[in-house]
């Protein structure tokens, strides 16, 4: 139910996070002064317009802003703000190897359940006071589980353009069925409602906006238009009095704001090593990346196409990636998705590599050549092909995915 008072209290957020003429004066002067081309992560797409700047700046502010249960933080949490998890190396990056989520689900008979009616895959491990007055603590994984684990936040640098790429594109270089007989059957998954899921480690979500109302749901634990009403404690619902804010707790200019501030945040360039040896030994491992076949999933570049912002339209970008499902192998899986199988994971984004403390959905890995080793499923050619290679030659290859 939306109410007025739910409507000013979110209005109220926002002015809170940072006076809004501050920001427009923010707005005015690093749009003209920033040099195009040198983008450091964390930094908005360059030539933004100066509306849509100041759109980011406003959402960047409720990104770092810390909620408290007033406000609608809660009752089931686990962190107070985006930023807690998405801070590595800056604000909108990765979450540090011990900032994780803890996911569990039911696969059996084939079938993914992701334990809707138990409270959801997302357990929520921290409650706010007032619920732990009235004697509640964190979400337990359910018995019917059969499976749980944990996911790490991802860099959310460049999703914008990543949402400008077509479907038509995505589904001219996926192969479910393996036609073409390389061992490698990308898939496009599909949302219940039909459209496709490119976002997600592995591939939940259709749009930027879908992925920031669910974090509001279920990392931060906010109501908002779509979902007015609070997820229940593992599938018990919240008792009176417990959460005073009325619902929803976010309004759609407040999700709106946030949604900008992911879908503007640029993407990471490539280091910048000029000429001589350094360079050439990257470029080298660059064309051998694509020989041993890491490109067939890490795709080097995908276009954008017909985006209502100028700046994220008719552009080729440089993401390695083919933002499809593939299964990744045995003993990789715990977790199910949507629409993706315990073993079937969404080829990552490789662009701003070298900011990365860890890697894999898990974030349990440190080290690049054991990043190798891990890949198995469609992906066991290509990872024997980079074993068969000479020390030199795969030294290269490490130094051009320590170069993105
Ligand atoms: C408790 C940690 C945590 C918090 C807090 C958090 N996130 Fe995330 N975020 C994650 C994890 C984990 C994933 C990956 C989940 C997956 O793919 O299954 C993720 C993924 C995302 C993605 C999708 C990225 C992609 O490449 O598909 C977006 C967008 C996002 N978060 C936005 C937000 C916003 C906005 C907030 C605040 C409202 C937020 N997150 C708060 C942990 C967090
Ligand atoms: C069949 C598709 C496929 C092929 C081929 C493939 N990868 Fe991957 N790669 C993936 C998937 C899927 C993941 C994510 C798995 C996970 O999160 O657990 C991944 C993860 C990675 C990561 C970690 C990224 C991160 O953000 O954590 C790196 C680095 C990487 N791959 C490099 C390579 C290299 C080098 C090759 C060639 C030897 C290669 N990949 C071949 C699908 C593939």
């Amino acid at each position: 139910m939306k109410t007025e008072s739910s409507f000013s209290s979110a209005r109220w957020i926002i002015q809170k996070a940072l006076p809004v003429s501050a920001i427009f004066a923010v707005a005015a002067c690093t749009a003209s002064d920033a040099p195009v081309s040198a983008i450091l992560p964390g930094e908005a797409i360059p030539a933004l317009s100066d509306a849509n700047r100041g759109r980011f700046l406003l959402g960047r502010a409720l990104f770092e802003r810390i909620a408290t249960q007033d406000e609608g933080l809660g009752p089931l949490y686990n962190q107070d703000r985006c930023s807690s998890c998405h801070d590595r190396p800056t604000v909108g990056g990765a979450s540090s190897a011990s900032v994780r989520v803890l996911k569990a689900t039911r696969f059996m008979d084939g079938r993914c359940d992701r334990l809707e009616a138990l409270g959801g895959d997302n357990i929520q491990l921290r409650v706010t006071e007032l619920f732990a007055a009235h004697g509640f603590g964190a979400e337990e994984i359910p018995l019917e589980a059969t499976a749980s684990g944990y996911v790490t936040a991802p860099s959310l640098f460049g999703l914008g353009l990543i949402e400008a790429i077509p479907d038509s594109v995505l589904l001219s270089i996926a192969d479910p069925e393996d036609r073409d007989g390389d061992g490698i059957s990308g898939r496009l998954p599909r949302m219940a409602d039909q459209r496709s899921a490119r976002f997600g480690r592995k591939g939940d979500a259709a749009s930027v906006e879908d992925f920031v109302e669910s974090a509001l749901r279920f990392e931060l634990g906010f109501t908002t238009p779509r979902y007015p009403e609070e997820e229940a404690r593992n599938g018990v619902p919240i008792p009176e009095g417990v959460d005073p804010m009325p619902d929803p707790e976010i309004d759609a200019e407040t999700l709106g704001l946030l949604t900008d501030y992911v879908r503007f945040l640029g993407a990471p360039a490539p280091e910048f090593l000029g000429r001589g040896p350094a360079a050439d030994s990257v470029s080298q491992g660059e064309a051998l990346f694509d020989q041993i076949g890491c490109t067939q999933c890490h795709r080097p570049e995908l276009r954008t196409g017909n985006a209502e912002e100028p700046v994220l339209r008719d552009q080729v970008i440089r993401l390695y990636s083919d933002l499809l499902l593939h299964d990744f192998g045995n003993g990789a899986g715990d977790l199910c998705g949507s629409d993706a199988l315990p073993g079937e994971f969404r080829t990552p984004p490789l662009w701003g590599l070298r900011y990365r403390e860890h890697f894999l959905h898990d974030g349990s890995v440190t080290d690049l050549v054991e990043v190798i080793d891990r890949h198995s499923g469609e992906a066991i050619l290509a990872r024997v092909r980079f074993q068969g290679l000479a020390p030199q030659a795969q030294m290269m290859v490490l130094r051009f995915l320590r170069s993105l």
